[in-house]
């Protein structure tokens, strides 16, 4: 199985072939839709002889069946790529697929990768749906990646959260791009509309949700209710500004937290919690730490994480660019945690870091690629792979969260 969730195979003529709604062991026909002279690219037509025990039937009403899946990916939601491989191999695939990056792109040697941590209930977890309006209704973008399918189901949504999306209707322009968030365990429902073009002029929307309006330069306008919603996360109250980011799975994002502080372990001294977003690992990192310095660039996120770590002494919040912060900070860092976008770490970023040598970087990551890449050229400077866990934060897709140890013995710094 490969990043990205299509299987990779090999077809007659002995070109390698990736397979959407393939699976590992499976003899199958291949309806090819990109043919390249070294690789081609198709959807599962068919199983020649037994299917994998690994194959079940997908839930999801917009997920579909394959091969009608691939011949009609305008029909169907894109969201999902793996509804039709059981979960137990979903975590399976997911810990391989870290495995083999960090290998072949990151050139660690057998690196060790922990079994991935799954939910119990693999459903009903995201809190967070990013729409575009078709006729005013809200759609998900489909497997062809362009056209809008109205859905009026998603068991991986959280429930409460598609009863908002059900009952959304506007008279905006198709493609409007509209938000759905919500707290999991609070029911509190934010709808954040996208006017960055500044089309949307009066709107009329009938919801028990906050409404927040981004208008062309980023600035959010409040419609109704207030401009962010209320969390419960590890026992304590948090804010989740309209446009900041927060993990889309509440009780993963909870299990990332305290992998992120087994990682760091008791008496860690000096710490900086990089990319801190609203602060959600700050408080993990900051109890077993004796000083956190925690940065992000988005203003509102940083805001929020004052409040939501508000109380604790031992924890800085500064607002700026990771790279800038790190300078600032200076030498004498005894862990550094980050969580970078999916791009992973910046150029300016990595040679600060390449300068203060703090002796442990945890790295959590969303993206395989990158983080190979990263752990690549953070062992060049000394680092050592030490471990990557892998949860899973995002059932029914490929898409996958990790939490990496790295050490650098010679930093002096231990
Ligand atoms: C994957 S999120 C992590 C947030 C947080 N650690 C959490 O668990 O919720 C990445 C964060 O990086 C921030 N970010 C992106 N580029 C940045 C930069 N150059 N400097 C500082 N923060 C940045 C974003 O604002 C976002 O909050």
């Amino acid at each position: 199985m490969a990043h990205g969730g299509e299987c990779v195979g090999r077809a007659d003529d002995g070109r390698a072939t990736f397979v959407a709604g393939g699976l590992p062991g499976e003899t199958t026909q291949v309806v090819v839709t990109e043919a390249r002279p070294r690789f081609q690219r198709g959807y599962a037509a068919g199983t020649i002889g037994a299917a994998s025990p690994e194959r079940v039937a997908a839930t999801c009403q917009h997920f579909g069946a394959w091969p009608a899946r691939g011949a009609a990916p305008g029909a169907w939601c894109g969201g999902c790529q793996w509804q039709h491989v059981a979960y137990d191999a979903q975590l399976g695939h997911k810990r391989s697929i870290l495995r083999d990056a960090l290998e072949r792109i990151g050139g660690v040697g057998a690196p060790a990768v922990a079994a991935t941590i799954g939910m119990p209930t693999p459903w009903g977890y995201r809190n967070k749906l990013r729409t575009r309006l078709v006729g005013g209704r809200p759609g998900l973008v489909a497997v062809d990646g362009r056209t809008l399918v109205r859905i009026s189901a998603c068991p991986i949504a959280v429930p409460a959260l598609l009863a908002h999306v059900a009952a959304f209707e506007a008279d905006l322009p198709d493609g409007t791009e509209v938000t759905f968030r919500i707290g999991e365990r609070t029911g509190d429902a934010l709808i954040v509309i996208d006017d960055r073009e500044g089309v949307v002029g009066e709107i009329e929307v009938e919801s028990e949700a906050s409404i927040v309006i981004i208008g062309p330069e980023g600035e959010v306008s409040i419609a109704a209710g207030r401009s962010f919603y209320v969390e419960q996360l590890g026992g304590a109250a948090i804010g989740v500004p309209a446009t900041a980011f927060f993990q889309v799975n509440t009780g993963m994002a909870e299990r990332l937290a305290e992998v992120v502080q087994a990682a760091l372990g008791p008496g860690s001294g000096r710490v900086v919690d990089a990319y801190c977003g609203i602060g959600t690992l700050t408080g993990a990192i900051a109890a077993v730490s004796d000083t956190v310095v925690a940065v992000d660039i988005d203003a509102s996120a940083v805001a929020a994480a004052v409040a939501n770590t508000g109380g604790l002494a031992n924890v800085t919040l500064i607002e700026g660019d990771v790279a800038e912060a790190l300078e600032e900070i200076g030498p004498g860092v005894n862990a550094l945690v980050v969580d970078p976008p999916r791009g992973g770490l910046d150029a300016a970023a990595g040679a600060v870091v390449a300068r203060m040598l703090p002796a442990r970087i945890v790295y959590v990551s969303c993206e395989p690629t990158t983080l190979a890449r990263d752990v690549r050229a953070l062992g060049s400077i000394g680092y050592a792979h030490r471990s990557t866990q892998p949860l899973d934060m995002f059932p029914q897709t490929y898409h996958s969260e990790s939490v990496t140890v790295l050490q650098h013995d010679a930093s002096g710094l231990a």
